[in-house]
């Protein structure tokens, strides 16, 4: 088996990024690093490699993404382990890293809500050497994962992780100058209708936003104010088609917009806001 073959074998079950996913395999589990790449095409993998690399193309085909199989997936500058309780980290969320530097604003006191791997704290506090920040979970595997993150990382000192439901675990009078949240957008009857690499993988409270997906932005929304600094600012994810409605529910919780920014594949994906005239 080479690189050709791997390939061919995944495109052949449909696998849309065949050619990535192969040189993904070839780079993780053959261990031949990028630069060698070119080069190493046409090298016949060994059969104790050859039988890993099926084992892994049987179960991808069954619908498992890439990274669950591999345990990790890289997120702007770091690697991120998984867990089952852990969303896989997309690229679209790296849109909320870009959106918090645009403005040169150098927050202090980072909280993130619904932190997954930790991968938006962990990635700002990386990018804000000066920074400490807050992570919060409702899912107690999740919390594991960050914390581990947040080691091999080297921030543990920086990052405190809380297990429990969005501001409950919060100590009473504690602000941030940096409120950050990828919360769970999908509604509740559209789960059914992703795909199953999301589905059957991705655990289900990182995908449930209620009947219509809003509701962790509502909830959120109308509490954010007691945690924010005077001058802090907000900035969330959100689903496709929900730009409007999210826009919606920050005016009326009496937010002032600052923007509206679209991720890569040009889809309106994060907003930026903050309380009062700050
Ligand atoms: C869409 S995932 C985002 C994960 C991670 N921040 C990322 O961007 O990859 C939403 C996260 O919110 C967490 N969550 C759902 N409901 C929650 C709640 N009530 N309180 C705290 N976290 C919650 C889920 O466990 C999940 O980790």
């Amino acid at each position: 088996m080479n690189y050709h073959d791997i390939k061919l074998k995944l495109a052949s079950e449909g696998v849309e990024t065949a050619d990535l996913e192969a040189r993904i395999l070839l780079e993780d589990i053959a261990r031949i690093a990028k630069s060698e790449f070119f080069f190493a095409r046409d090298k016949v993998l060994s059969e104790d490699i050859s039988k890993r690399i099926n084992d892994i193309i049987d179960r991808r085909v069954q619908g498992e993404s890439l990274w669950r199989i591999l345990g990790y997936r890289d997120f702007w500058k770091s690697r991120f382990y998984l867990s089952p309780d852990t969303l896989e980290p997309r690229p679209d969320t790296e849109t909320l890293i870009e959106e918090v530097l645009h403005d040169h604003h150098s927050p202090k006191r980072i909280l993130d809500l619904g932190t997954g791997t930790g991968c938006i704290l962990l990635s700002l506090l990386q990018e804000f050497p000066d920074a400490t920040g807050v992570a919060v979970d409702k899912a107690q595997g999740a919390c594991v994962a960050a914390t581990e993150n947040a080691k091999r990382l080297g921030l543990e000192n920086r990052a405190t992780i809380l297990n429990g439901s969005w501001f409950d675990p919060i100590p009473e009078g504690q602000k941030f100058d940096l409120i950050v949240s990828n919360p769970p957008y999908i509604p509740s009857q559209e789960i059914r209708n992703l795909q199953i690499e999301v589905k059957n993988h991705d655990p289900i409270l990182a995908l449930d936003g209620g009947e219509d997906g809003l509701l962790p932005y509502k909830y959120l929304c109308s509490n954010l104010k007691r945690y924010l600094e005077a001058d802090g600012i907000v900035v969330l994810e959100f689903g496709v088609g929900q730009a409007f409605d999210i826009t919606r529910i920050v005016e009326e919780a009496g937010a002032t917009l600052i923007r509206v920014t679209n991720d890569l594949g040009g889809v309106p994906r994060v907003i930026k806001f903050r309380y009062g005239d700050n």
